[in-house]
């Protein structure tokens, strides 16, 4: 694998300032990678260490908005390491398609494993952190029965269906937990609310 050091530098130069996605992020998210890697003995450690180090620095497009990663932008970036073209390009595609919005399925058992770890950064006691305080950076509602754009809204539209679409068994295995937990929490938030249930937007 590649010297870690190396990759934090030139990930850190280039993150967003973002709590939700800031540097340790990332740390968090490769330290879930390499405990599903370890159930996954045909993964490529190289491949998914670059994917999963840059998997939130998208190039941004001349006419705004994110472009697409190419393997040549992370050569680019990754200059003077020596990586090869092939394991550049394979982390790319693992970025690529990785990422909720867009809906794709992984094409290589290193994508699988970063949407695994990436979406498990987004579940449990970090999840729910990480969920208020991209609500809170973008002005919305903590909840706000008229405004859709709540943060609560977003664990039915998006957190509570992460466990469902593990692809790794270790995903499947460590999202239990996490999901439990933001019932849990859902719960006690509704209930401290004073709402019934039923009443809430699902
Ligand atoms: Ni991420």
């Amino acid at each position: 694998m590649f010297d870690e050091t190396v990759l934090e530098a030139r990930a850190r130069a280039v993150m967003p300032v973002e709590s939700a996605h800031d540097w340790w992020h990332v740390r968090r998210v490769w330290r879930l990678a390499q405990r599903i890697a370890r159930t996954e003995p045909s993964a490529d450690r190289c491949v998914l260490q670059i994917a999963v180090f840059f998997h939130d620095v998208m190039p941004k497009r001349a006419e705004g908005g994110h472009a697409l990663v190419s393997a040549a932008w992370l050569a680019d970036l990754l200059t003077p390491l020596d990586v090869a073209a092939d394991v550049l390009e394979r982390a790319a595609d693992a970025i690529n398609t990785h990422s909720f919005s867009r809906g794709l399925p992984p094409t290589s058992l290193e994508g699988a494993i970063l949407q695994d770890a990436d979406r498990l950064d987004a579940m449990g006691a970090i999840g729910i952190a990480r969920c208020f305080a991209y609500g809170g950076a973008h002005g919305r509602p903590l909840y706000d029965p008229d405004d859709p754009t709540n943060s609560v809204q977003h664990f039915y539209d998006k957190l509570l269906r992460l466990r469902d679409g593990m692809h790794t068994a270790e995903g499947r295995r460590l999202a239990e937990e996490r999901h439990a937990f933001m019932e849990q929490f859902l719960q006690q938030f509704w209930r401290e609310w004073g709402q019934e249930q039923e009443e809430k937007k699902t």
